[in-house]
């Protein structure tokens, strides 16, 4: 069973952005959309692109580097040029804590 792992507070990342954290060996991206939290990997399957340092357009999180798209909710490819899904994670909040869980 995975483990949940505090990453940071929910004030941190504020509603339509994206931030980077290295945790337990994985470097991810949190966004924060509508005050929901999703967690990605933060390397773009493209050719790795820095996610966390992308945009984000509804539930996709764009790529700064070529403009692929992925759905942070599933990983799934939603614009060219990549075509390799990214890792999604689990998110939950407990109190003020956005907790992540890894494999
Ligand atoms: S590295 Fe992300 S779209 Fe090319």
């Amino acid at each position: 069973m995975s483990e949940f792992i505090t990453v940071t507070r929910v004030g941190e990342v504020k509603n339509g952005k994206v931030k980077t954290f290295h945790v337990n060996g994985h470097d991810i991206a949190l966004c924060n959309i509508e005050g929901t939290f999703f967690a990605t990997q933060n390397l773009c399957t493209h050719d790795g692109g820095p996610l966390g340092d992308g945009e984000l357009w509804g539930f996709d999180i764009e790529c700064p580097r070529h403009g692929g798209r992925f759905d942070v909710r599933t990983g799934q490819v939603t614009a060219l040029p990549p075509i390799r899904p990214i890792k999604t994670f689990p998110v939950r909040v407990e109190g003020e804590e956005i907790q992540v869980a890894f494999e």
